[in-house]
């Protein structure tokens, strides 16, 4: 469905009990509200009546903070998160418009068990799931699944690109009407109307069909977050939605730019990819209200997890060996996040900052955009990047929550709503239609 003009797009990226590293210690915080469904619903519920296109639910196969043992470990906040497809099946019960997506990795699952589990997602929401695809970043959750170090960046990618032709596949396994439950004829289906994949590649032998009939979205949304030239890539040909990080408008123009052009080499329409830079909002009555709630989470960043999370974003590489208060090493190359590396290590020179600056100066955003200030300062600042080829829209990182979500529903949305700029109702019933996004046409009604 289009919208008459063109409207941000919202995501709630929500990770109990905040995005911030230390807010779990803080005294609003739910400390334990990574294992309590009743904060996630109350959070869906916030975040739906805000009219969010979507809530998005981060992931990994395991315990990925770097730590040496056990007692380090134990300073970390959140080593325990629900498994997010169970969460957001939940979730869809109690709600009725609000998107809902979920991230799970090509390296570590079969593509039919994916395929099977986003669909059923989708039928149960009434077409509202999203996969954020991801290729997994560390050796921690390689060490889960039969291995002692993750695949190689370039293999990883390798295996995710045939893992969509697969899933794609066998979601289109039916023709939307295929179904017609003729109790007279004694016809279940037609089977005209069945395409059974028969995948044979080089990672995967998928014979199909889905034992589901198609999505009510067709596919469900396709979002993709890697940023290095092979993410890029495999975004350009895939994904309907990309996350991303960057500190500047230049950047983020230039990313944008990048994107779009390559979406229409692999000869796609570059308005149904929707470009979504993360933002971590730090609202106040005034500036100096919002450094000071700042101000309080950096406090909490215990030295031991500032120093983790760096190593963690730099791909795996530690930094503890060098002072804390010296400049960043020169870095080798990582098998990790090459993008998260390169920005960093951009933001540590360009910037002068110690490797305690820098872990402090990452602690909240991770890399992501820092907006703090009034909810019409940040209003200018999320418009600034939206009018000026930069988003399409935002994946919004409350630092804590609920405190951070509320702040947003209830004073950011109402300014963007002023402006024009985000919808006051939803006009869909579908993720897909949220974002403005065509519904796939499946085998049988392709040209
Ligand atoms: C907003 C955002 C969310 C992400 N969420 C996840 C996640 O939940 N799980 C994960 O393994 N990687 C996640 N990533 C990492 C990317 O999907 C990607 O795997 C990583 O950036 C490495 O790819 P690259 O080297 O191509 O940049 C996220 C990245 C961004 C920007």
């Amino acid at each position: 469905m289009k919208t008459q003009r063109r409207m941000i797009r919202l995501g709630a990226f929500l990770v109990a009990p905040g995005y911030h590293i230390g807010a779990w210690r803080h005294p609003h915080a739910h400390a334990d509200g990574g294992l309590d469904f009743g904060h996630y619903r109350d959070l869906v519920q916030t975040a739906e009546r805000g009219k969010f296109d979507m809530v998005f639910l981060s992931d990994g196969l395991g315990v990925r903070t770097p730590y040496r043992d056990e007692e380090e470990l134990s300073h970390w906040g959140r080593s325990v998160q629900f498994e997010p497809l169970t969460l957001l099946s939940a979730l869809a019960v109690s709600t009725e418009r609000i998107g809902l997506a979920a991230t799970a990795s090509t390296t570590y699952h079969e593509p039919f068990n994916i395929a099977r589990q986003f669909a059923s997602l989708d039928h149960l929401s009434a077409g509202r799931s999203g996969w954020n695809v991801v290729t997994s970043v560390t050796d921690a959750e390689a060490r889960n699944f039969n291995r002692q170090t993750q695949l190689d960046h370039a293999s990883r990618y390798h295996r995710a690109r045939e893992f969509m032709e697969v899933v794609t596949g066998l979601w289109d396994s039916w023709e939307d009407d295929a179904f017609l439950y003729d109790k007279e004829a004694g016809r279940f289906f037609d089977p005209d109307k069945l395409h059974i994949l028969k995948h044979q590649g080089q990672h995967f032998s998928v014979h199909g069909p889905l034992n589901l009939s198609r999505a009510p979205q067709g596919h469900p949304v396709i979002i993709q977050a890697g940023a290095s030239a092979d993410g890029q890539d495999f975004a350009a040909q895939w994904a309907e939605v990309v996350f991303t990080a960057h500190q500047r408008l230049d950047q983020a123009q230039a990313f944008y730019r990048s994107v779009k052009e390559q979406v229409v080499e692999h000869g796609r329409d570059p308005e149904q990819v929707k470009i979504m830079p993360g933002v971590f909002p730090v609202i106040g009555r005034t500036r100096a209200e919002a450094e000071d709630k700042y101000a309080v989470l950096q406090d909490l960043v215990d030295p031991v997890v500032g120093l983790g999370l760096l190593t963690w974003l730099l791909g795996d590489v530690d930094v503890s060996g060098y002072p804390l208060d010296g400049p960043l090493p020169e870095l080798p190359t990582t098998e990790g996040s090459i993008s998260r590396q390169q920005l960093l290590y951009e933001k540590a020179r360009s910037e002068g900052l110690t490797i305690r600056e820098l872990y402090h100066s990452v602690s909240g955003g991770r890399g992501h955009r820092i907006v703090m200030g009034t909810p019409e300062s940040i209003a200018d600042e999320l418009e600034e990047w939206f009018v000026n080829g930069g988003a399409d829209g935002f994946n919004v990182m409350p630092p804590l929550l609920p405190d951070g979500l509320d702040e947003f529903v209830g004073l950011v949305i109402p300014e963007l709503q002023r402006r024009g700029l985000f919808r006051t109702e939803y006009e869909g019933t579908t993720l897909r239609e949220h974002l403005g996004l065509n519904r796939p046409r499946g085998a049988g009604q392709r040209p």
